[in-house]
């Protein structure tokens, strides 16, 4: 996929891209969300679920959980794995070949992840993030 580049002034032009980007997500289909602690992953995913799912959809961080499913939409947060062994044990792979699959922390699981992934980088830019899509 070609690079793609938007800036996002603040959380609610976040949210609304993620919005409009939910729409184009087909399962099976992977979405690597890179980026700092507090970057937005997590509210980029969860406005993904809810677009998809259902403004009322309950969206906890699956910080501790590693995993949140939603009848075909997989959110992953793999920075407390230890070692890609686990990645199995939480159905990984399954989602990824499966689901809507929506990935915080992607790194660990750098070799399991499609070709086709979508791979997004977020970083600070000013009061709002930038967003690099490839
Ligand atoms: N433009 C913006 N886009 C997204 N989030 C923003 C923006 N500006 C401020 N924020 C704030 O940044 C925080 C992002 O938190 P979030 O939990 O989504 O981060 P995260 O990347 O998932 O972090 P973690 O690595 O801890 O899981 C929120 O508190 C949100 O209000
Ligand atoms: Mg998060």
């Amino acid at each position: 996929m070609k690079q793609k580049i938007f800036i996002l002034k603040n959380l609610q032009e976040t949210k609304n891209w993620a919005r409009e980007f939910a729409k184009t997500l087909h399962a099976p289909v992977t979405v690597a969300l890179h980026g700092d602690l507090g970057m937005g992953k997590s509210e980029i995913a969860r406005e993904i679920i809810k677009t998809l799912r259902g403004e009322n959809t309950v969206v906890p961080s699956p910080t501790f959980t590693l995993v949140q499913n939603y009848d075909g939409i997989s959110h992953f947060d793999l920075y407390r794995i230890g070692d890609v062994s686990e990645l199995e044990e939480i159905g990984l792979q399954y989602a990824v070949d499966n689901d809507i699959t929506l990935i915080e922390w992607p790194d660990v699981a750098k070799d399991m992840l499609p070709k086709n992934t979508i791979h997004i980088f977020i970083t600070e830019e000013g009061d709002g993030r930038k967003l690099v899509i490839q």
